[in-house]
């Protein structure tokens, strides 16, 4: 398995823009037992922490669970998938349904000749084998990721993309690691995190306000990144230099892993 934690999903350009922005089969507005699906015209949108405003109210459509919106199918989510499309190929493994953009994107813009969609809420992927039914080469299987990864077999796919936390949280990111850990044996390419860079360089960034700044003063929370950096540090590390600690917090940010609920 090849994972680039460098590899940056949050681009803008011309290219990305054109090849986003087209038309993708999504569910159409309505209730779904408990989800909702709604479609609203808007002039701007959050695009990697700026505003994007269109000089006309655009069309976007989103996913929500009561009040709580999971998916949507906004520019930033559009460009961070299509980017994530980078080096898939053969059979790729997809964690986390949503709205089903990513395996439309696959298959649209990389050599994939089979997507499997692991999405644990029923009805997301009830919803969802409803809207890709049309491509065969697109499977959903309803089931929690981790239990899904433990039942395969070694290298059986070429790719996989993670796609299952709800927002671009560090502190998702130990949860993310464990899963990716766990790919290794079943996938041989690439595999892609929605977000990773974003929220490994946010990680790091708490890390050394919150957490670095504590043991300075040899306190420490008590939790797992508050022990974990305990235990790890080697020590010395109070006299480096302010870009050799940050490197060191960035790799930890990589390797940190443990079971996350979400
Ligand atoms: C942000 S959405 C994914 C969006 C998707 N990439 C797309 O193309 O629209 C996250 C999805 O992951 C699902 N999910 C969350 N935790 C999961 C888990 N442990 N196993 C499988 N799916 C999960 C959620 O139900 C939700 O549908």
């Amino acid at each position: 398995m090849q994972f680039d934690p460098t590899f940056r999903d949050d681009l803008l350009g011309d290219d990305l823009w054109r090849r986003a922005m087209i038309d993708l089969l999504l569910s159409a507005p309505g209730e779904y037992a408990g989800l909702r699906v709604d479609q609203e015209a808007v002039t701007a949108v959050p695009l990697y922490e700026r505003q994007l405003t269109f000089p006309q109210p655009t069309l976007w459509t989103r996913l929500y669970e009561g009040d709580r919106l999971w998916m949507s199918d906004t520019p930033q989510e559009r460009l961070m998938m299509l980017r994530g499309t980078t080096g898939m190929q053969g059979h790729v493994l997809v964690a986390g349904g949503g709205l089903g953009l990513y395996p439309q994107l696959l298959r649209r813009y990389a050599p994939v000749q089979r997507v499997t969609v692991v999405e644990r809420h029923p009805v997301v992927a009830g919803l969802l084998a409803e809207t890709l039914a049309g491509d065969k080469a697109i499977q959903i299987i309803h089931a929690s990721f981790a239990e899904y990864i433990a039942g395969q077999t070694p290298a059986a796919f070429d790719g996989c993309y993670i796609d299952i936390h709800p927002t671009l949280d560090p502190r998702w990111l130990p949860g993310l690691n464990w899963l990716r850990d766990r790919c290794a044996g079943i996938v041989k390419g690439t595999l892609r995190i929605w977000g990773y860079d974003w929220m490994a360089r946010e990680l790091v960034k708490g890390l050394e306000k919150e957490y670095i700044s504590l043991l300075r003063q040899n306190l420490t929370f008590d939790d797992p990144f508050g022990r974990g950096l305990r235990q790890e540090l080697p020590s010395g590390w109070r006299a480096w230099p302010e870009e050799e600690l940050r490197a060191w917090l960035t790799e930890y940010a990589y390797r940190a892993a443990w079971p996350v609920e979400w």
